[in-house]
């Protein structure tokens, strides 16, 4: 075997598919190129998502024509004067993007650089095709024709053109995000789709942002140690099945970080179900020299220097923004329901206030009961009032007592609870409520570090497969900080000695065997203890009613009263409302009364 030196030629083309997989990214190269060169204005026309034609125009500092052919070599870049990679403030830092795309389509430059005249220059799948004089205004147009139309073994990787259009608006929505301060247009087959005039960045974003997040987005302002962190993200009740609306930033430039994705999603842990994804718009600004940026070929991804001071600022700026605006009204449903439901997720935070002032604090810390979460307590509160068992429902003859959730009257399906309070009747959704308040008690004993263990009479012994009793071996110290306690008995067997306090009576195996299963899904660059509060959440939903469980009118009672004084419980671990609320003004409207 000999080993050659490739011709030039064949590099380009090598390069080209690792810098431009498709006409989104093609586009996004010359839109950089263009913002690059100072422009104010950028000007976008599509044909067929750009696998046709694309074509990028812009006011800014134009080329010579020395510097336009100069541009199509490789490694030739105007952006490192001083052959320091470290500081890079510009999008374009390799010199690669348009000799690359020159030699998998047919690339026309025309450009004019100011006080002198227009030039065009024509390349086709790199070789010259031509060049001349050309009349344009100061500044560059740039067309792409025909990209990868002669390299097969691109072009069948390529969609439909309504999928690499959607590729296309994605791009430039990002780059557009990331300069507020300058005009774009977009013209797609003809038909102008996007006129974006300069604007503040919190404008812009809004502008290209699903619109419903004036109402249920929060605005995100934080800073730690010369690291600044800006935008929006939606409410936890706001969300999509795709992470598609996730735009991030790191010093202007969009970037598909890992560290920031993962940061945004523990941020959003134990709101927002799994397979469910927040809306975000978060600009990140990093000391240049704490960043680099020559770590991917499309200039996608970058590198901090401290990932964990990054990672941190975010999922503490995110969590504490999301924590104060817990009691803003995000429950869609209210808008689209006949009458105005007051949602949990409205006023949770007054709801434990409320309590707390009027002095109703849960009946069984009254008593003097150790406020244990779970089913412990609603045992303990059955015990305590001594009801008839599943009673269905109570008269309302008594005066209501000023309890925010009211006196529990019955409960409909076995699965919601249905009470009177002074102001309305509520509806509780029991397991998603349950199922919150166990995940915060849990969630303060491990902060007082008084995690509260039932340690089993005779330890259960469960039967999993060999991956899965590995992982749970391998998480045995985590999972005891949160008081189950488990060992390696055999090569497909686990031995639990203990689980959580907050528990009650729980199904053991079926709740082991969902924690390998989480713990194999969070597998990932970070730790367990990261995700201790992932796992904290997959232990409440076992220790919660279930739905379809059968309430005595005391255990009804003692929920309402404990979700009065735990913070947070207006919203289920995934994010939707645990409780809604009728009214009297409200009622009479539905009967014609009012
Ligand atoms: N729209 C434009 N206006 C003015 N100059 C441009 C424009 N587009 C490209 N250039 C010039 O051509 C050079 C080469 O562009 P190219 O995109 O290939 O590389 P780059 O932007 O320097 O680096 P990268 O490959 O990282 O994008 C640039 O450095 C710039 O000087
Ligand atoms: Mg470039």
């Amino acid at each position: 075997m000999s080993i050659r030196r490739l011709p030039p030629e064949l590099i380009n083309r090598i390069a080209a598919g690792e810098v431009v997989e498709r006409p989104a990214s093609a586009l996004k190269e010359l839109v950089e190129n263009a913002l690059d060169a100072g422009a104010s204005q950028v000007s976008i026309r599509l044909s067929a998502g750009g696998l046709e034609r694309i074509e990028v125009a812009d006011d800014g500092c134009g080329m010579s024509p020395d510097e336009m052919r100069l541009a199509l070599e490789r490694h030739a870049t105007s952006k490192l004067p001083d052959d320091s990679i470290d500081r890079v403030t510009s999008f374009g830092f390799r010199g690669e993007a348009l000799p690359s795309i020159a030699s998998v389509s047919r690339l026309t430059i025309e450009s004019r650089a100011r006080g002198v005249d227009g030039w065009r220059l024509t390349i086709d799948h790199g070789e010259p095709a031509g060049e001349g004089p050309a009349a344009l205004p100061p500044g560059t147009r740039i067309s792409i024709e025909g990209l990868f139309e002669k390299v097969p073994a691109r072009r069948k990787f390529l969609r439909s053109p309504r999928a690499e259009y959607a590729a296309c608006l994605d791009s430039v929505k990002r780059l557009a995000m990331a300069r507020s301060d300058v005009g774009f247009t977009l013209d797609h087959d003809g038909r102008r789709i996007l006129t974006l005039q300069p604007a503040e960045p919190p404008a812009r974003v809004a502008a290209l942002l699903a619109h419903e997040l004036d109402r249920h987005g929060v605005g995100i302002d934080c800073a730690r140690e010369g690291l600044r962190l800006t935008g929006v993200i939606s409410l936890p009740t706001f969300n999509r099945g795709i992470a598609d609306q996730q735009y991030l930033f790191v010093n202007s430039r969009p970037v598909k970080d890992r560290v920031l994705v993962g940061a945004l999603r523990a941020a959003y842990r134990d709101l927002i179900a799994r397979d469910r994804h927040p809306i975000a718009a978060l600009f990140l600004e990093v000391p240049l020299e704490e960043v680099d940026v020559n770590v991917h070929p499309a200039k996608t991804e970058v590198r901090f220097r401290d990932p964990a001071a990054v990672r941190g600022l975010i999922v503490g700026g995110l969590r504490r923004a999301l924590d104060e605006e817990s009691q803003r009204s995000a429950a869609r449903e209210q808008a689209a329901a006949p009458v105005m439901w007051t949602s949990s997720a409205t006023y949770d935070a007054d709801l434990v206030r409320h309590s707390r002032e009027s002095g109703h604090p849960a009946a069984f810390q009254e008593s003097g009961t150790p406020a244990f979460a779970g089913v412990t307590v609603l045992e303990q509160a059955t015990a305590l009032f001594d009801s008839a068992p599943a009673a269905r429902a109570e008269p309302a003859v008594d005066a209501v007592p000023s309890y925010p959730l009211g006196v529990a009257r019955g409960q409909v399906a076995a699965t919601y609870i249905v009470a009177e309070a002074e102001d309305g009747l509520v509806i509780v959704d029991q397991h998603a409520a349950h199922e919150r308040l166990v995940l915060e008690r849990m969630r303060a004993a491990r902060a007082d570090g008084a995690v509260g263990r039932q340690v089993l009479l005779i330890p259960d012994v469960v039967e999993l497969d060999e991956p899965d009793c590995d992982r749970l071996e391998g998480a045995a110290a985590e999972l005891s900080e949160l008081g189950l306690d488990v060992e390696r008995f055999g090569p497909t067997s686990i031995l639990v000695r203990a689980i959580p306090a907050a528990l009650g009576k729980t199904n053991v195996p079926g709740l082991v065997a969902d924690l390998a299963a989480e713990i194999a899904e969070l597998g990932g660059p970070l730790s367990l203890r990261d995700k201790l509060d992932h796992v904290a959440a997959t232990i409440a939903c076992h220790g919660s009613v279930r739905a379809g469980r059968v309430l005595s009118v005391a255990e009804m009672n003692a929920l309402l009263r404990e979700m009065e004084v735990t913070p947070r419980s207006g919203q289920c671990n995934h994010g939707r409302p645990t409780w809604v609320k009728l009214g009297h003004g409200e009622i009479e409207k539905l009967f014609g009364r009012k």
